[in-house]
């Protein structure tokens, strides 16, 4: 077993372990995929003030996301298809979650469904991410689902009324459970622990569909799921349709402009959040980090920001915070944890994240994560408006 210090250690172990198709899903962005590596690359730019000689004892990460108390400005991302990076890894992530004291998002495209994690979890409140569907009653049911299951916030996305083409989910003809061909087969037959949790777990289907829509008894592809049922039509009307019947805390996901930032504003939804779904939809847009400042200029004054996109350190999770974001969320650095080592890696990659973020603060003379500002940051390093 290697000795796991980052996460491109977890990045490492999860691509031996899961099979090729579901590791490649989530490490995939869309086309040439200039925007997924920018997310992460246009941090690299940015540059920290090391200070000395500042009283560095007692810090605290601890922070809050719409009001609720988080252990470190981080939560967990809406990733579809995570039961099938381990067996059951919706409820694991969320386990991870629960004990470190940071917010799980469960994707409407999970494998777990809503009730599997409510369950696996005693009932702890998670996040529930809902994308807007033609099947209006389907949502209205999702919708009445997570409140039963006590989730804390609707993280509504709005920037995949289409899916962007990653070329890998074609090549290797995504679907869950996987289709048995050849080279399935022989991939999948190099993946013991895998195929063992699987034989262990009844969860191997879109948990949240699959037998809960009419006409839906083995809808197994992603791509022929969205085009089918995903809105194209999605509008503002719609995002205020689902905030009224859901009635309460409601995230916008997938802001990149600024326009549409005010426009988000306007609906008095909780927060909003920077994202281009890690890089996964338009190819060319600009990167997260790089979009946050014009953002935060015009409205964070008004809406509280979070951000996701190529967060892979506690480096990026504080210059983030200091460019005006509130908190951010990982979904590769939670799906390499999960496929590396299930759980344990779940929760190794938020302590890695932690203890990252801890020391750079401190390094850069912050005790306080809440005190946290552009200040820290070398000018001319960092992106403005
Ligand atoms: C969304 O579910 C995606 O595949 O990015």
């Amino acid at each position: 077993m290697p000795v796991i210090t980052n996460i491109e250690d977890l990045r490492v172990l999860a691509q031996k372990r899961v099979p090729r198709m579901f590791y490649d899903y989530a490490d995939s962005g869309s086309w040439t995929e200039s925007t997924y590596r920018a997310n992460s690359s246009d941090f690299q730019k940015i540059k920290l003030r090391q200070r000395v000689a500042v009283n560095m004892e007692g810090r605290s990460t601890r922070s809050t996301m719409i009001g609720q108390d988080v252990a470190m400005p981080v939560a967990i991302a809406p990733v579809g298809l995570t039961g099938m990076q381990h067996a059951d890894g919706e409820i694991l992530a969320a386990r991870a979650a629960k004990k470190f004291g940071i917010p799980f998002t469960l994707s409407t495209m999970s494998i777990c469904s809503i009730e599997d994690v409510s369950k696996g979890t005693d009932g702890h409140p998670f996040w529930f991410q809902l994308y807007m569907m033609k099947d209006r009653a389907f949502i209205e049911r999702l919708i009445e689902r997570a409140k039963a299951a006590r989730c804390s916030a609707l993280v509504l996305t709005l920037d995949l009324q289409i899916l962007g083409q990653r070329h890998k989910d074609l090549k290797n003809g995504l679907s869950a459970p996987p289709k048995l061909t050849l080279p399935n087969i022989l991939n999948i037959a190099t993946k013991p622990r895998w195929v063992l949790g699987m034989l262990g777990t009844p969860r191997r289907e879109f948990g949240n569909i699959v037998g809960h829509v009419k006409g839906v008894e083995n809808m197994s592809s992603l791509s022929a799921w969205t085009a089918q049922q995903f809105d194209p039509a999605l509008n503002w009307g719609d995002v205020e349709w689902i905030k009224k019947r859901w009635g309460g805390k409601i995230i916008l996901k997938g802001i990149q402009d600024v326009e549409d930032a005010k426009l988000a504003l306007n609906t008095g939804a909780d927060a909003i959040v920077v994202s281009n779904h890690g890089g996964r939809q338009l190819d060319g847009a600009q990167s997260s980090i790089e979009a946050l400042p014009a953002i935060v200029d015009a409205v964070g004054q008004r809406i509280e920001l979070h951000m996701d996109g190529g967060i892979r350190s506690g480096q990026d999770v504080l210059k983030a915070r200091a460019l005006g974001a509130r908190a951010v969320y990982i979904g590769r650095a939670m799906a390499y944890g999960l496929g590396a080592m299930g759980e344990a890696g779940v929760s190794r990659a938020l302590e890695i994240l932690h203890k990252e973020l801890d020391i750079t603060m401190a390094f850069c003379g912050r005790t306080d994560i809440n005190t946290v500002d552009r200040s820290i940051l070398l000018p001319g390093t960092y992106p403005t408006a």
